[in-house]
């Protein structure tokens, strides 16, 4: 069963090992000539490229500074299957290798909150094949992943209208919900038949029908207490937003959430964003200067 490399015990600003390929051309430059060493090690190491680009990125983070909660709006999916001329519920299958990939390196290198935009509440008026087709995806991907996230450590979660999904998928989620709910390393979070207007609505109900039961006063309404009121009200807003595909909106996820995160929006479709593409992402948020309305030297 595959386990996820533990890399939190590190400690935070300490660089991690050097990377597998300084190691290796290392070795091969000792055991070769000088001469030959160069085209030997292109040759031999070529396979491992992905690799060594991914232990690069982790070696250049600074594990004391990252964000606890990264959300993400996965987009894409039917540009990429476009341009491969297949049908765009192909590119959320892809989409859904990239769920783990991403997954699997934020829980490496120690974030608390995933939160994954994986079904908003406008996208049901999509064709009715490919919401179904969706559906389908997550019944399947949930079941099949069920075993990898408990022996990993992950806590599966959700935020939505979640009773509105098809029965078939609301009951695999809250299977996946339940047989996890022990788990304490990273908790995902999948976003499904989310809008944050109809969080905020939900919220303003609630509140106003605790106003109207003489519970709570116009005026102990306040920020924390709204925060407390929506679907996040488990985990801390996001620091960090990511967004593929070279779209830059938001639509309609964390509105409330993101008041002072960073985003960031790559070119990349969703099905090609990798491991790597991840931690270069994190990398950006670290380089960040995060003011929350201060100047820089008030941070000094
Ligand atoms: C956006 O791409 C993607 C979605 C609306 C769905 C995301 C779903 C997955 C990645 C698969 C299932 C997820 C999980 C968590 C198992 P798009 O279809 O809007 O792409 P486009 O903008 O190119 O048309």
């Amino acid at each position: 069963m595959y386990r996820i490399p533990e890399l939190k015990k590190c400690s935070p600003g300490i660089p991690l090992p050097a990377s597998t390929s300084t190691l290796l051309s290392g070795i091969l430059e000792y055991k070769v000539t000088r001469k030959f060493s160069y085209q030997i090690s292109l040759l031999i190491l070529q396979p491992l490229y992905p690799v060594m680009e991914e232990t690069n990125y982790i070696n250049d983070l600074k594990l004391g500074k990252l964000p606890t909660h990264v959300a993400i709006i996965m987009d894409g999916n039917g540009r990429w299957a476009r341009k491969h001329g297949r049908p765009r519920v192909f590119g959320h299958k892809n989409g859904v290798q990239a769920v783990r990939e991403v997954s699997e390196a934020a829980a490496e290198i120690g974030i608390k909150y995933l939160t994954l935009y994986a079904f908003s509440t406008e996208n049901w008026s999509r064709p009715p094949r490919e919401v179904s087709a969706l559906m389908g995806l997550l019944v399947e991907t949930i079941h099949r992943e069920m075993n990898t996230l408990n022996n990993n450590d992950i806590r599966l979660r959700a935020i939505g209208e979640l009773q509105k999904l098809p029965p078939k998928t609301y009951e695999a989620l809250l299977e996946g919900i339940d047989k996890t709910k022990d788990n304490k390393r990273m908790d995902l979070v999948l976003a499904l038949n989310y809008s944050s207007r109809w969080e905020i609505t939900e919220c303003v109900r609630t509140i106003s029908e605790l106003v109207r039961l003489n519970k709570i006063k116009p005026t102990d309404i306040s920020e924390s207490m709204i925060s407390d009121y929506l679907a996040t009200h488990f985990m801390p807003d996001p620091e960090f937003l990511i967004r593929t595909s070279g779209e830059k909106r938001l639509s309609n996820f964390l509105l409330w959430q993101s008041a002072y995160t960073e985003f960031y929006f790559c070119n990349k479709m969703w099905p090609e964003f990798k491991k790597e593409d991840f931690f270069q992402a994190i990398q950006e948020f670290q380089n960040r200067e995060r003011r929350f309305g201060k100047t820089s030297d008030q941070l000094l």
